[in-house]
């Protein structure tokens, strides 16, 4: 697959911005623009915060007003959920449980359709685009679609995002966005909205909601919450320590083209001084098996195609786009509870365990049966699938990984969770080497 990391600035990226409107072009203002076609739609070309307020609010109060929002429950309709409820900051702003879809809606009884991805590391993720060049060696070659928020790209934006849940049926459920504005401004967070965009941010509809979200977007674009880079592999990368020895294994195993081949999707080096995200953004269909655990999926004719839909409603009927979903981010994977755009597996050697089986043993990946394989994507759409490495073996032969190998992937893994604190003991060990 080979898709390099696309040339990014994150690492010096926002919250420069001369005003509000300055962060909508985030994304045109990088040098991604280079690499990346902006959708050129006539809706995208103004600007979504275009609109003036009362105050310009500085950065920080953005980031701690929208900190504030984020858990904000008289958000939704049922008064009982907000944000954090599926993204929680305790768990990378993933989900805290086990379940493959998450409860929502007006009485907080509605499942939704896919696993709650987790917000962090979202800064570089590139708006959606069918033709990719990547400006990293060769970039005359188009990689394919890539990017957009989402895990079937959809959303080009965090403000256009944000607006889903706080609408959607099966997740914050309001029936409006009149019926947001109303709940926020008798909440009690209206004073901090009023303090930070001018008193008479609740007059006009239009600017109260380019507010409310905007303030959400610049919270989840903090370095210090989303992008850290302060895992125990970034400590490897910075070299501040060794890694163990199985988490060493697992790493070569990980970037081995003749085993994992991870890394060829999960990006894991550093690219032009920018720490890897473990994800090239590609839109790729790999064709996990099917999720019964998920009610929707009770109705045989239901089927989540990724980027062909039925979620995703633009490019519906091409089916070049059937199964692709968003390579996700690998850092602090190991925080979650249910993998893959369905959580079909819950335990994290199940997922790296399928990439070894897949192809080798497909009967103990979708279950022995008449014609099971690949049971979550029709036939029809089943030359989408990627086929390269750890992929491609024949039904029967010998798995890319070994038991031991998918053993040591899983340790290599845990080294992505942020937050990394050396243990006390190394640091007197260390002492008394240097004694
Ligand atoms: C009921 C659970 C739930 C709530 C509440 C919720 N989300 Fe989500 N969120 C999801 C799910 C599920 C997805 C994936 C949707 C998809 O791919 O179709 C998602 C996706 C996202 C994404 C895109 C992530 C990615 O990997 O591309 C962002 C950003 C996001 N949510 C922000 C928010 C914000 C901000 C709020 C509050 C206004 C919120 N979410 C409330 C469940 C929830
Ligand atoms: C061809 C690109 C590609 C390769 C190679 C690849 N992955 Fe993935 N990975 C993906 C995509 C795409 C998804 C999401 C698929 C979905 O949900 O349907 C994914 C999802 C995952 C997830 C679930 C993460 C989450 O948040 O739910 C894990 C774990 C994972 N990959 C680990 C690995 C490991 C370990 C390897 C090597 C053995 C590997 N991947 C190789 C593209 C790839």
């Amino acid at each position: 697959m080979n898709r390099a990391a696309p040339f990014l600035a994150k690492l010096t990226l926002p919250l420069l911005f001369v005003g509000a409107i300055a962060l909508a072009h985030w994304v045109k203002a990088t040098p991604m623009s280079a690499a990346v076609p902006a959708p050129s739609t006539a809706a995208s070309d103004v600007p979504f915060y275009a609109t003036r307020f009362e105050h310009q609010p500085d950065p920080k109060t953005l980031t701690a007003l929208g900190r504030v929002l984020f858990s904000d429950r008289t958000l939704s309709a049922s008064g009982e959920m907000a944000c954090a409820s599926c993204h929680d900051p305790a768990h990378a702003y993933g989900p805290a449980n086990h379940l493959a879809v998450q409860l929502g809606g007006p009485h907080g009884t509605l499942p939704g359709l896919r696993a709650v991805p987790s917000l962090k590391y979202h800064q570089a993720v590139p708006p959606f685009a069918e033709r990719f060049f990547d400006n990293d060696g060769d970039d005359s070659r188009d990689q394919g679609p890539t990017g957009g928020l989402d895990w079937d790209g959809r959303a080009g934006s965090a403000h256009e995002q944000a607006a889903g849940p706080l609408l959607s049926p099966f997740e914050m459920a309001n029936a409006s966005k009149e019926a947001v504005l109303a709940q926020l401004r008798a909440s009690p967070n209206a004073a901090a909205m009023r303090d930070a965009f001018g008193a008479h941010l609740f007059d006009d509809p239009k600017r109260a909601w380019n507010a409310l979200l905007l303030a959400l977007e610049v919270f989840q674009q903090s370095p210090r919450d989303f992008y850290p880079y302060d895992s125990k592999y970034d400590a490897y990368l910075r070299g501040q320590l060794q890694l163990s020895a199985a988490e060493a294994r697992g790493l070569a195993v990980f970037n081995d083209p003749e085993k994992g081949n991870c890394a060829s999707c999960h990006i894991s080096t550093v690219k032009r001084g920018a720490f890897p995200d473990f994800t090239d953004f590609g839109q790729i269909a790999i064709g996990v098996p099917r999720n019964r655990a998920i009610p929707a999926n009770a109705d045989p004719a239901f089927r989540d195609l990724g980027v062909c839909g039925p979620l995703r409603t633009d490019l519906q009927g091409r089916d070049e786009y059937c199964g692709l979903f968003r390579t996700p981010s690998l850092r602090n994977v190991a925080l979650r509870g249910a993998f893959f755009h369905n959580g079909v597996y819950t335990r994290l050697d199940e997922a790296v365990r399928f990439y070894a089986l897949r192809d080798t043993a497909p009967q103990k990946v979708y279950g022995s049966g008449r014609t099971h394989r690949f049971d979550d994507l029709p036939e029809k759409y089943q030359d989408n699938l990627n086929k390269e490495g750890p992929f491609g073996a024949q039904p029967g032969g010998k798995p890319t990984l070994t038991e031991a190998e998918i053993a040591d992937v899983v340790t290599f893994l845990k080294t992505l969770t942020d937050g990394y604190v050396a243990p006390q003991v190394d640091k007197v060990a260390a002492a008394k080497k240097t004694r």
